[in-house]
């Protein structure tokens, strides 16, 4: 019973919740990196990253002025990130992912082979290649309009709770940097995430909860984990949490 349950349970066992580590589980480093991968790292990467000196006024890192600040937490593959700043030119967006792999997944995306270091970049995307919650910490109140967090590790396992990332702890940071009327969309596959999440955020007081979606909205770019998902014949939620 104990390991594939929630691990959420009552409200006072939420308090009772050990707070998530500091340390990030899960893999940054998958194959060895062929030598195209290595290229985009060592000479793309840091054309297109986050300077943690610009976390206290984040909008100075995007050239073009943007009229709102999106992060993603988890990018994966870049799948979502890209639809996302090809269709908001506007926006400023923020894709945090720690896994090598994901990154150059991105990154091959954007650079032809030959173009690592000079191929045009778009102005609207930044990189941050770090645990999501240190520039979390470091970005100032009321930052970001849109926060996505899609098909998170799941961890499922109970003992393993105080892993995922939408966590009871995590709101009160999450919180103080959405502005409010800020969206906060999430989406799981995992029937014990799923579960989580609804009895993490019910009743959270900084947050409008409306039920989730059984088919993903309008404006959501899909993903490669959702695609996996369908695929093996899981059924995703979609929520948009708004900040009160
Ligand atoms: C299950 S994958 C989903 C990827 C993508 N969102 C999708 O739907 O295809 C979750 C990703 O989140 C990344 N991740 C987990 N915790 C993170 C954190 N604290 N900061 C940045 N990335 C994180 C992992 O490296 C992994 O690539």
């Amino acid at each position: 019973m104990g390991e594939d349950r929630s691990g959420a349970g009552t409200e006072s066992s939420l308090r009772a919740l050990k707070p998530p580590p500091d340390r990030l589980y899960g893999r940054a480093r998958g194959h060895k990196l062929r030598p195209r991968q290595v290229q985009l790292l060592d000479v793309t990467l840091p054309r297109l990253s986050f300077a943690p000196e610009c976390a206290t006024e984040p909008f100075s890192a995007f050239p073009h002025g943007p009229a709102q600040l999106w992060l993603e937490v988890g990018f994966g593959g870049g799948e979502h990130a890209l639809a996302q700043i090809a269709e908001h030119p506007d926006a400023g967006l923020i894709a945090c992912e720690v896994f090598d792999n994901g990154i150059c997944s991105l990154l091959s995306r954007l650079v032809p082979e030959g173009g690592e270091a000079t191929a045009p970049l778009p102005g609207n995307l930044r990189l941050w290649t770090d645990d999501a919650r240190v520039l979390l910490r470091l970005l100032p109140d009321g930052c970001l309009d849109r926060l996505f967090l899609l098909f998170p590790d799941p961890w499922p396992k109970a003992r393993h709770a105080k892993r995922r990332f939408l966590h009871p702890a995590m709101l009160p940071l999450l919180a103080r940097v959405l502005r409010p009327g800020a969206e906060w969309r999430v989406a799981t596959d995992d029937p014990t995430y799923q579960a989580w999440v609804g009895e993490v955020m019910a009743g959270e007081a900084q947050f409008r909860a409306p039920p989730p979606a059984t088919e993903r909205p309008a404006g959501w770019p899909p993903t490669r984990y959702e695609a996996k998902a369908l695929r093996e014949g899981r059924s995703p939620l979609y929520w948009t949490f708004i900040r009160r």
